[in-house]
């Protein structure tokens, strides 16, 4: 069992004991000062995975980031390689594959994700919004992260996939057992079953809709998978599925991690929130700090391509590279008092990455995303507060409160 005090050579850092209260704050602390590159045996719950190694400190996160010859995302892009998903399915999605594919799939989103072209869709996102907010009006309390989170950014992303609206809950149910598959709560049926029971209603639902944009192309983005050619050649059924899967996980699960934390952080620190309802202006900076301290995902992987080095630790060719954003937001040599929340503070940080060819593709709108939400939420419910005790989703990966109950207060 690892705990605060277990010793760093036996700690094994993606344990579910590790991870059950939120992300394990004091080890990757004691981590960043002792051991910045931290060698972890294994994964108690999956015998068969292999150890991996702990990067903790921003400056490493960097290089390892931006070196995708040395360090490769096509054997995995989790600590866990095969015990959830086989690799193959994750190498079929880009994320999980190297340059040259890598760039040219991604160049395909690109141009539908820039800032400009993400600004254009702020007034539907507000409205988006305003709609779930104002299905709260008869009631006193709810859970900030049933109520208000999941159906907004499933509607965000349903509406750029050409999802139906009906569709949206089922889909945001299933993309959480994936995303946080260890946690009981979110996917009760246990981590081996999302191969046997989850992935395969994933597959049913995308190819029903795949099929519908083969038979009539629309402008959304399911569209653009479809018809897609890469070097000539359109994508292999496999691929777009995959391809599908991660516009939707990216989309329905991570802007919702970020805000439901970033409110919770506000109620607890009402001085802070006073700032942003006295200034509106500062919410952005108030994103990116929330963006630093409660990034949504708690890490992505790299393999060593060669025996290299990093931080003076040997890494074997073949070894599993894990990146924790967590730690390397709250680096003490990026950041004064790292553990304070200050929404004026702005700062740079790696939750979307730490550039390089897999930087996220959705920045542009998970930053709108989280703007409008914080903004309406705080204009709509100034006094809301936590009734009940929050509650993280039990995973090394997905970094998420899975419950935020409050008490909503008078409407402004
Ligand atoms: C708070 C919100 C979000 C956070 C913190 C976040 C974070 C990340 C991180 C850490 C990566 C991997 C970076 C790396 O390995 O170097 C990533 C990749 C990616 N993200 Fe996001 N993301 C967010 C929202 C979104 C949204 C809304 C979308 C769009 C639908 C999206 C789409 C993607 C895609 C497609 C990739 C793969 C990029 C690649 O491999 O080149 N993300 N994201």
């Amino acid at each position: 069992m690892s705990t605060d005090a277990t010793p760093l050579d036996e700690l094994r850092l993606c344990d579910r004991e590790v991870w059950k209260d939120g992300p394990p704050h004091a080890i990757f602390k004691r981590l960043r000062a002792e051991c910045p590159v931290h060698w972890s045996k294994g994964i108690t719950e999956f015998p068969t995975e292999a150890g991996f190694w702990s990067v903790t400190k921003a400056d490493d996160v960097h290089t390892v980031s931006r070196d995708w010859e040395g360090y490769s995302s096509a054997h995995g892009i989790t600590a866990v390689s095969d015990a959830v998903m086989p690799v193959e399915l994750v190498s079929a999605m880009f994320i999980g594959m190297d340059p040259p594919k890598h760039d040219r799939l991604k160049a395909l989103f690109q141009r539908g994700f820039t800032p400009k072209r993400i600004a254009e869709h702020e007034d539907a996102i507000r409205e988006i919004t305003r709609e779930v907010l104002g299905r709260l009006e008869d009631r006193e309390e709810c859970d900030l992260v049933t109520a208000v989170a999941q159906p907004v950014v499933s509607r965000v992303i349903g509406s750029f996939m050409g999802i139906a609206p009906e569709d949206d809950e089922p889909w945001a149910v299933l993309m959480s057992a994936l995303v946080a598959g260890g946690d009981p709560d979110l996917n009760p049926t246990g981590p081996e079953a999302i191969m046997q029971e989850e992935i395969p209603k994933l597959f049913e639902r995308s190819q029903a809709l795949i099929a519908r944009r083969r038979e009539a192309p629309t402008d959304d983005l399911t569209s653009v998978l479809v018809h897609a050619e890469v070097d000539g050649e359109t994508l292999e059924e496999h691929e777009i599925v995959m391809g599908f899967f991660l516009l939707m996980a990216a989309g329905n699960d991570s802007t919702k991690a970020t805000y439901c934390s970033a409110m919770r952080a506000l109620m607890e620190e009402p001085a802070e929130r006073e700032k942003l309802l006295a200034d509106p202006s500062l919410v952005p900076s108030a994103v990116e700090e929330s963006l630093r301290m409660f990034p949504a995902f708690g890490h992505f992987r790299r393999t060593a391509t060669a025996d290299t080095e990093l931080a003076g630790c040997p890494i074997a060719k073949g070894a599993k590279v894990v990146l924790w954003y967590p730690s390397s937001n709250r680096d003490e040599d990026r950041y004064e008092d790292p553990d304070r929340f200050d929404v004026e503070r702005n700062p740079e940080h790696q939750a979307f990455g730490a550039g390089g060819r897999h930087f996220c593709l959705g920045t542009a709108l998970a930053r709108l995303e989280l703007k409008i939400l914080v903004e309406e939420t705080l204009a709509a419910y100034p006094e809301m507060e936590i009734v009940g005790e929050p509650a993280y989703a039990v995973s090394p990966f997905a970094n998420q409160l899975k419950r935020l109950p409050v008490r909503l207060g008078p409407r402004a």
